[in-house]
Order: structure tokens, then sequence, then C-alpha cells
């Protein structure tokens, strides 16, 4: 076992499976106590399950992250188990990939909910704890399309550019406070969400072959590769830093 977590409650939402499962086994390896709140509750078990036979610390709590009283009870959960939480990790989110003029108010308001509304209720929920306790670092999973659109995600888009802008607003605010908020923005990236994007886009004609994944960004992206940098961000390593966005894209934005 490793310590750049040691003595941290860390609360992870969609901590069950992708980056978001990566990051629950690599910051329970870092010492922290991990705590999953994700809608899937057998994929969170799994992972549970697999931190604990590596001699880790964690527990799951099942809520949709869209749900406030879901979210509130998840998070009160937490506290009486593991006590307030020193590190929160944003992670939980989804994707519409439709053409535009396809897609309905139903799925806009939906995909806002579960992507941004979740950030606003999640942080919300874990802040006071976080204060308390004096200090504090919470990372919010943005995206390279926060800044590169990308044709039939305009939704999608939109709301990771949401998300872009409430780490900053947090940072902000809370700074004087001990508390730093910084998004990790991926690119590519080998999880259910990432392949059934690239899936997706190319049935609809948008290329994302491995030929264009290697021309933008080298290969796809790990799990592991987002989960590293959010333990950056999530660690005291990075105590002089809030309110960035650190690209995990192997240079898709820089090009
Ligand atoms: N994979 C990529 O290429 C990529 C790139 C950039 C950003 N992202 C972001 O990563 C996140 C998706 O995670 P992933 O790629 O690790 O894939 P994933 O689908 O494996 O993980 C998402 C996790 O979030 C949980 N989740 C989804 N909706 C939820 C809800 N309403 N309530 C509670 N839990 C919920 C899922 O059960 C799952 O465990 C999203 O925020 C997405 O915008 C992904």
């Amino acid at each position: 076992m490793a310590d750049r977590l040691k003595n941290k409650t860390a609360i992870i939402s969609g901590g069950a499976t992708g980056m978001g499962g990566a990051s629950s086994k690599l910051f329970a390896a870092e010492g922290a106590r991990v705590a999953i709140i994700d809608r899937n509750a057998e994929a969170a078990e799994a992972t549970v399950a697999a931190i604990r036979a590596a001699g880790g610390e964690a527990a799951f709590w099942t809520a949709d992250v869209s749900d406030e009283d879901a979210v509130n009870a998840a998070v009160r959960g937490v506290e009486a188990t593991y006590g307030p939480a020193n590190v929160l990790f944003n992670h939980a989110g989804t994707i519409v990939i439709k053409p535009f003029l396809e897609t309905t108010l139903a799925e806009w308001e939906w995909l806002h909910a579960v992507n941004v509304r979740s950030m606003f209720l999640m942080t919300r929920a874990v802040l006071p704890g976080m204060i308390s306790t004096g200090e504090g670092a919470i990372v919010c999973t943005s995206s390279i399309s926060a800044v590169a659109a990308t044709p039939m995600e305009v939704l999608y888009d939109t709301t990771k550019g949401a998300v872009h802008q409430f780490a900053r607003a947090i940072a902000v605010e809370f700074r004087d406070r001990n508390i730093r908020c910084n998004a990790v923005c991926p690119g590519f990236i080998r999880t259910p969400h990432g392949l059934r994007e690239i899936e997706d886009l190319q049935a609809l004609g948008v290329d994302v072959s491995d030929a264009a994944l290697a021309a933008q960004q080298g290969r796809i992206g790990e799990p592991e590769d987002v989960a590293r940098a959010a333990l950056y961000l999530a660690s005291d390593e990075s105590r002089f830093i809030t309110g960035t966005h650190l690209f995990v894209d192997n240079g898709f934005t820089a090009v």
C-alpha cells in the first residue's frame, strides 16, 4: 500500500466502472477510505470486493446522482460510516449521441441532470463536512468535449462546458476555506462509455476509426491514465493548484 491519500475519505461518484472504477481502486491503494456512490449496485459491489481483497477500505452507496434526495441520503450515509469527506471525485456522467435535430427536450433535460445537476447536488451535499475538516479537494470530470466539439454531441458538449466552468467557480468561491476544485478532461478512453461513444459515432458516419484516433491522440486512453491524473489533483501534491483543467488526452486538444 502506498500513502498519497492516507487517512483521507474519498467519495467517488460513478466509482463502480471505467475511469471511476480505476480511480476507486487507485485511491484505495493509496490509503484512502473509498466511498463509491453509483447507480450500478452490482458493479459497485464488485469494485468494493476487489479493493477489500487487495487490502483496501471501501464501501458503496447506491444512488442516482441526479436525484436530490438520493444524493443527500448517500452522502449522509458515507459521513456516518467514514466521517466527512476530504476528497470528492465528481465522475458519474453519461452521453446522448444523435443528430441535433432528432434530440428531444426530455433528452436535453435528462443529460443536464445526470452530468451537471449531479455535480451541483454532490458538491453541495459534501462541502459542509469538508469545510468542517479545514481542507478538501474536489475533482470534476469534464472532457475534451468542453472545448473541442464533435458532431452528434451537442447536448453532451454543452454539459461538459458547464462542468468546466463549475469546477472554476467552486474553486474561486471556496479558496479561502482551503477547498480546491479542479477538472480532469479526458480524451477518448477505453471504458463502457467511451467504447459505446466510438461505436455510436461510427454508426452515424463520424470518423473515430483507429486511424483517426491515432492521429488525434496517439492511441485510445486507458482508465488508469485518467485515474492517475485524478489522484494527483485529489492529493496534497497539488496543494497550490485550484481552478485548473487538466487535459488527459495525449495532445488531442493541443493539435
Ligand atoms: N470514456 C471516455 O472516452 C470519456 C471521455 C471524456 C469524459 N468522460 C466522462 O467520464 C464519465 C463516464 O465514465 P467512464 O467513461 O469512466 O464510463 P463508465 O460508463 O464505465 O462509468 C460511468 C459510471 O457512472 C455511473 N453512472 C452513470 N450515470 C449515473 C447516475 N445517474 N447516477 C449514478 N451513477 C451513474 C455508471 O453506473 C458507471 O459506474 C462521464 O462523466 C463522461 O463525460 C468519458
